[in-house]
């Protein structure tokens, strides 16, 4: 059975190839694209995916979409129907995106005329999170803005099936709210919670707290949110209107402005209120399930400082390497559990790298090393404080560069931080990085409960040498990296070890300010001259500026 798996006209677009079970390839569209998010139909995935799988388009048995555009469209029908005069425009517009984004006559036009079969958003959220983790009965929790309706559920799942027991339906939307006031805060919606996210323990939520609060009303295991405050009903641009800043008593930020105490307070009470509701879902799901498992999905699942919440009631938590829509796309095509390593993308041979590498002969110096010698080499240069970008085989699927295309440096250099911010990334100053630590050596340096290859839960920092990777609240958002999962990653981060005591590297996505996270050897090469990175690897050639 070859199966197509496609999430798409959301955001984070992707596709994925699976061929008796087996996740052959899967990518995202935005790193063909360079447009972070895309969120058009992946046609450059979908050809990527069947090259790499050796097949055709005639090839595939079925087409897994990860939606249902029926149910979709009775949510935005009846939402616009409230509000008809208000809506006409946004009514209009949506019906024209409607007829051109039609899965059925896209697939299509693209000569297919095999089965399509959607499915539930919050379900393909659900198998994607269930289906990748290695319990045969667990609790099932998905948070995001919105699917058709559904903006949360509580499933269960054993075995091969999964069982919805809830949900909580549009408008009511803990994933909307958290980018309404990201969006609040200045900073772009579906992309800029992070940043919320990393603001918020600059602040207390003492100011706005309990305004935030106000909007909730809480039933014995749901909650509804107050409207008035919010335009999410008839308008696809500001996410809230002047009840809002009326309540918080704030104008809204614009980008770019400065970012006040007061900005850093509304973070922080939003997050706090973000917990309270979070951890009461998981209250609900702990006495409905009974399970001593949970697996978390959907993009609040990014969110790794509430996760860390769900220790509270469950004594293990499988978070997936890509919980928001992207990976949608694999979780639609698994029927079982099933081992899917997050390096899913494209990868470039040798030839290639060094027929790339030749174009830049006058601005580079570049040579093939053995891996033992090229791990001694960058483990040395991390350990001196340069900062290493580390391109290796095939690239990740997901928001997070988990050492296969990243940049490195020493997490121990008070100064590093502030430096990959303001030189490198370009990016807010108050942004924090994350560490990659040996799995056995966790325990040693972050307060986890289990492994976390994924970096999506933030830990204590236990030590107080990792300036760079430890935010200013004492936390770290870990991966913990073992020989299965990424050998070359393991033998690099063990060497560092040897070298300085502390097997700990500090790892960010390989990009710079406002870019993808890089796919290609031309690419990783463009943006290593272009940057003050201090060393380039692409598998193994070692590259340096001339
Ligand atoms: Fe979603």
């Amino acid at each position: 059975m070859i199966k197509l798996g496609i999430s798409a006209f959301y955001h984070d677009s992707a596709a994925c190839v699976t061929i008796g079970g087996r996740v052959i390839a899967a990518v995202e569209e935005e790193r063909f694209t360079e447009i972070k998010h895309d969120y058009s139909f992946p046609i450059n995935s979908i050809k990527w995916c069947l090259r790499e799988a050796k097949i055709e388009f005639k090839h595939i048995n079925e087409i897994h979409w990860y939606e249902n555009p029926e149910k979709k469209d009775d949510r935005v029908s009846t939402t616009f129907a409230k509000k008809p005069f208000r809506t006409f425009f946004l009514n209009r517009k949506y019906k024209k995106s409607k007829k051109s984004q039609n899965p059925k006559d896209i697939l299509e036009s693209m000569g297919y005329t095999g089965k399509i079969i959607y499915h539930d958003h919050h379900y393909s959220h659900a198998a994607f999170a269930y289906f990748t983790s290695n319990y045969d009965h667990s609790a099932i929790l998905t948070v995001d803005g919105v699917g058709e309706w559904e903006t949360t559920t509580i499933s269960v799942g054993k075995g091969r099936k999964i069982e919805k027991k809830i949900s909580i339906d549009f408008p009511n939307s803990l994933g909307m709210l958290y980018s309404t006031i990201t969006s609040y805060l200045g900073f772009k919606p579906n992309e800029g919670e992070y940043k919320v996210m990393g603001l918020a323990p600059y602040g207390n939520a003492e100011t706005y707290k309990d305004k935030l609060r106000s909007i909730f009303n809480n039933t014995s295991n749901k909650y509804t949110i107050d409207q008035k405050y919010f335009t999410w009903e008839y308008s696809d641009k500001i996410m809230f209107n002047k009840n809002l800043c009326i309540l918080l008593d704030l104008p809204p930020r614009l980008p770019g402005e400065e970012l006040t105490q007061d900005h850093k307070y509304l973070a922080s009470a939003l997050q706090t209120v973000y917990e309270e509701q979070f951890l009461r879902l998981l209250k609900t799901v702990k006495s409905i399930t009974k399970s001593n498992n949970i697996c978390l999905g959907g993009g609040c699942a990014y969110n790794g400082v509430a996760n860390k919440l769900a220790y509270k009631y469950f004594k293990s938590v499988h978070i997936p390497f890509a919980p928001s829509d992207a990976g949608s796309a694999i979780g639609v095509c698994l029927t079982s559990q099933t081992k899917v390593s997050p390096y899913l993308g494209p990868e470039f041979k040798s030839s290639t790298i060094k027929r790339v590498l030749s174009g830049y002969k006058d601005r580079l110096y570049y040579l093939p090393l053995s891996d033992e010698k090229l791990i001694n080499k960058i483990a040395g240069y991390l350990c001196n404080q340069h900062i290493v970008a580390w391109f290796q085989g095939r690239m990740e699927f997901g928001a997070r560069a988990l050492g296969n295309r990243s940049i490195l440096a020493s997490p121990r250099d008070p100064k590093m931080r502030e430096k990959l911010n303001r030189v490198i990334k370009k990016r807010e100053g108050f942004r924090p990085f994350a560490p990659s630590v040996l799995e056995k050596d966790v325990g040693k340096f972050f307060d986890v409960k289990e492994p976390v290859p994924h970096m999506n839960v933030v830990a204590k920092t236990k030590v107080k040498y990792l300036p760079a990777a430890t935010h200013i609240d004492g936390t770290s958002r870990v991966q913990t990296v073992n020989k299965q999962q990424n050998y070359k990653y393991y033998k690099l981060i063990e060497k560092v070890g040897k070298i300085s005591g502390v097997p700990v590297v500090l790892n960010t996505s390989f990009n710079l300010k406002d870019q993808t996270i890089t796919l290609s050897p031309k690419q990783a090469i463009e943006r290593y001259l272009s940057s003050e990175i201090d060393v380039l690897v692409i598998n193994n050639f070692l590259i340096l500026k001339q």
